[in-house]
């Protein structure tokens, strides 16, 4: 069944007229139970299949605190890409030994507390592995790291900037050079191939790519490979399921990943002679996409010439940045007519590309009608940008119904708070003709622009 619904009066009991009087237009809204049933979901599907299973939440999906925590709660460790999501991880307590460390840029600062906290380091780039060295080698530590690795891939275009590469020998030459330090130790491979998906066996491909390899690096009987980390990737499971039924397709469901991974992984495994490595998944958009609306109401409609419906919404892309490259699904709040008309969605922004929707079915739409757009958890909370705008609240619907903000509306304080004008630009309206000497170091010239009679 297609969830694509035309109609949401309410999201888990609430309601959404009720939700906007309250906090405003535009608001996201996350429901706290999609969230757990999703995750709680996802890790019993692998876990039945493998015993040996961790998430790491990637911090860069979503990471709004509130969210995090509920992740931390469900036992999902934190996937950071920067200082600002390891310091947030801390903030929320996780421990080193439950941080993955990716990413290209790590700088010194953050590294040398990633190193001193035991987390998880997945190296991307040769100066930052030498980096590392010297820092362990400073301290006088011996620590453990993994590699992130990349391959050419049947399925997928190969995210060949990440890493280090199998096919050109770099992956290899790079662990010789790890075994050669007597600061270093290789226990874990990482290997993220890109996102959404769509065919599981992707996924089995890699599996064999990486045994394979952990096979060759642990030939010389002293290296063990103890973190196999796969990264994300796996659809939204709503989006998916929408995309599917569009085609009248094969419904691929989490199960179908979690059984071609963990059984590609079994199969790998069997008859290597160590402990099983823990499989490690980043799984993003597939946990958070449908937990999280964003509601936005209609400020104006107008006909475009070409006999078109377009609404502006008080919602752009610049708090939907998602919505430049995929179809969210749109609900309204409340029953209309009918009669559909091909319609186009603008956001408020003075930019032409501020384009929710280029063309959707709706019925005729009137000005303050509330529209939702759905599955919209993965990549704007993060990705969002100012673009002139104030970004709305987050609210959370609690499991029992009671709703918080998680993160307040912007103001126009907050927006400015960083600012700072230099002296010499305080003065705010032009002097009388003549040089004007704010600052000796800059002179400026100011003659009456008005032609004189
Ligand atoms: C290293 C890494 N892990 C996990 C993810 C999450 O991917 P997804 O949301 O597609 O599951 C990403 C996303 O780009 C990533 O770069």
């Amino acid at each position: 069944m297609c969830t694509n619904r035309q109609y949401i009066s309410e999201i888990d009991g609430v309601s959404i007229v009720d939700l906007i009087q309250l906090y405003g237009s535009p608001l996201f809204v996350t429901s706290e139970s999609r969230l757990r049933i999703n995750i709680r979901k996802i890790l019993h599907s692998f876990r039945e299949n493998y015993p040996y299973i961790v998430h790491g939440w990637p911090y860069k999906t979503n990471y709004i605190d509130a969210i995090c925590r509920i992740l931390h709660q469900e036992g999902s460790w934190a996937e950071v890409s920067s200082l600002l999501e390891y310091e947030k991880a801390r903030k929320h307590g996780v421990g080193g030994e439950k941080i993955l460390f990716n990413g290209p840029h790590k700088p010194r600062s953050i590294l040398e507390c990633a190193i001193a906290e035991n987390a998880h380091l997945n190296i991307d780039h040769f100066d930052e592995l030498k980096l590392v060295e010297a820092i362990a080698r400073e301290k006088n530590y011996r620590i453990s790291i993994a590699i992130r690795i990349n391959y050419k891939s049947e399925f997928i275009t190969t995210w060949e900037r990440f890493g280090f590469s199998i096919d050109n020998g770099e992956a290899r030459r790079v662990c010789n050079w790890i075994k050669k330090s007597p600061f270093l130790t290789i226990d874990g491979l990482h290997c993220h191939i890109g996102t959404s998906i769509i065919n599981p066996d992707a996924y089995k491909e890699q599996i064999q790519i990486m045994c394979d390899f952990m096979k060759d690096i642990e030939s010389d009987n002293e290296t063990e490979i103890k973190f196999l980390d796969i990264g994300g990737g796996i659809p939204s499971l709503d989006a998916f399921q929408v995309l599917h039924c569009n085609e009248g397709g094969y419904l691929v469901t989490i199960d179908d990943y979690s059984k071609t991974i963990c059984n590609a992984l079994k199969f790998e495994l069997s008859g290597r002679n160590k402990r099983l490595p823990t499989l490690i998944f980043e799984c993003g958009r597939a946990v958070i996409d449908n937990s999280q609306f964003l509601i936005t109401k209609i400020i104006g409609v107008k006909r475009l010439p070409d006999g078109k419906q377009a609404a502006i919404l008080d919602a752009g892309i610049n708090i939907l940045p998602t919505a430049l490259s995929s179809n969210h699904p749109v609900a309204l709040s409340r029953q209309h007519s009918d009669q559909l008309i091909e319609t186009v969605l603008y956001g408020p922004l003075c930019t032409n590309i501020d384009i929710m929707r280029q063309s959707i079915d709706l019925p005729i739409l009137y000005k303050d009608d509330l529209l939702i757009f759905q599955m919209v958890g993965a990549y704007n909370n993060t990705n969002w940008m100012q673009f002139g705008e104030l970004r709305p609240a987050i609210i959370l619907i609690s499991e029992l119904g009671s709703h918080n903000i998680i993160r307040a509306a912007e103001t126009v304080a907050d927006v400015c708070r960083n600012e700072r004008i230099p002296d010499y630009l305080l003065v705010t309206s032009p002097p009388e003709e003549g040089e004007w000497v704010a600052d000796p170091k800059v002179r400026v010239t100011i003659t009456d622009p008005t032609p004189s009679s």
